[in-house]
C-alpha cells in the first residue's frame, strides 16, 4: 500500500468526520477539514495540531452551494500539496415527508440532495480524476445501512451513495485509486440531535462509537474493500436485508418508520 500523506474530510469537525480526523492525525497524516462553522473548524484544527503535531488546514465551505463545492474541488485538484485520502462525509438527517403539498418539504429534500448527492458526485469525481492522474489515492463516502431499507428520502439518498461509490470503485480498477462506501448503523454523534431524532426506540447494543466505526472502516480500506459495514451485528443485519424477499424488507421498513413516528 502506498503511503498516505494528506486527508481531506468534509464534515471533519463533528461525529464520524472528527473521528476520521483523529484517526489520520494519529497516523501522522496532514489534514484539510471542511465544514460551515469557521470558528469550530479553527478550534478542531488547533486541538489536532496541539495533540498530534500535524498540519491542519481549514476550509470553511457550505457544500449546499456551488461556490462551496467549487472551493473544495479546487483544493482536491491542487498538486502542490496533494490530497491522497478524500472522505466525503458531510451530511445530516432528513425526515421530511415524501408525500406532501408543502414547498418547504421539497426545499428540505433539495438541500439534502445538494449536500449528500450533488456535492458527493462532484467532489468524488474530481478527487478520483486528480488521484488517478497521480497513480494513487483513497476515497471513502459515508453512506449508511439505512440505504438497505426503504423508509424515506434519507434511505433513498444513502442507497444512491452506496451504489455510486461501488460504481466509482469499479471504474477505478487498475488505476491505483480505490473507493469505499462506509455504511454505519446508529453512531453516537450530533446527527440525531441536529435532526430532531430522539433515538429512544433504538436498542442500546445497536449504538456504536464513531472512533470504532472509523477504525473498522480504515481496516476495510486497507483490505481493498468497496463496502465497509462496521460491527458484527450490522453485518448480520445487512446480510439479511440484502437476501430477504423485498416484501419482507418493506415490512421491516414500515415497522421501523412507525416506531420512529411514535418517538415524535
Ligand atoms: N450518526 C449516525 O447514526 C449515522 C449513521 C449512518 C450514517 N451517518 C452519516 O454520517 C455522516 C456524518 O454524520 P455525523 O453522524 O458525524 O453527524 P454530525 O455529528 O452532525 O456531523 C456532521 C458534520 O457535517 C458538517 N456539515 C453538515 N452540513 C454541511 C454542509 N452543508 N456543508 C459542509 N459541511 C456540513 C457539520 O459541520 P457544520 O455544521 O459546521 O457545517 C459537521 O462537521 C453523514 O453523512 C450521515 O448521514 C450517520
Amino acid at each position: 500500500m502506498a503511503v498516505m500523506h494528506t486527508a481531506l474530510i468534509t464534515g471533519g469537525t463533528s461525529g464520524i468526520g472528527a473521528a476520521f480526523a483523529r484517526a489520520f492525525a494519529r497516523r501522522k497524516m496532514d489534514l484539510v477539514l471542511v465544514a460551515r462553522n469557521a470558528q469550530r473548524l479553527e478550534e478542531s484544527a488547533s486541538e489536532l495540531r496541539n495533540k498530534y503535531g500535524v498540519r491542519v488546514e481549514c476550509l470553511a465551505a457550505d457544500l449546499g452551494d456551488d461556490a462551496g463545492v467549487q472551493a473544495v474541488a479546487q483544493r482536491l485538484l491542487d498538486n502542490t500539496d496533494p490530497v491522497d485520502f478524500f472522505v466525503a462525509n458531510a451530511g445530516f438527517s432528513t425526515r421530511f415527508p415524501i408525500i406532501s403539498a408543502d414547498e418547504a418539504d421539497y426545499a428540505n429534500h433539495d438541500a439534502a440532495i445538494d449536500v449528500m448527492v450533488r456535492a458527493v458526485y462532484r467532489l468524488c469525481g474530481t478527487a478520483a480524476y486528480a488521484m488517478r492522474e497521480r497513480g494513487h489515492g483513497w476515497i471513502v463516502t459515508t453512506s449508511s445501512v439505512s440505504g438497505l431499507v426503504s423508509q424515506n428520502n434519507y434511505s433513498a439518498i444513502k442507497a444512491w451513495a452506496t451504489n455510486y461509490t461501488e460504481s466509482l470503485n469499479v471504474q477505478l480498477r487498475g488505476s491505483g485509486v480505490q473507493a469505499t462506501a462506509l455504511c454505519p448503523g446508529w453512531v453516537r454523534t450530533e446527527f440525531h440531535q441536529r435532526g430532531g431524532v430522539k433515538g429512544t426506540s433504538i436498542p442500546g447494543p445497536l449504538w456504536m462509537e464513531a472512533d470504532r466505526v472509523v477504525e473498522d472502516c480504515l481496516a476495510d480500506v486497507a483490505r481493498g474493500r468497496a463496502l465497509s459495514i462496521p460491527g458484527k451485528r450490522y453485518r448480520f443485519l445487512a446480510f439479511w436485508l440484502r437476501h430477504l424477499p423485498r416484501s419482507a424488507v418493506y415490512r421491516i421498513s414500515a415497522a421501523l418508520t412507525s416506531r420512529r413516528a411514535k418517538e415524535d
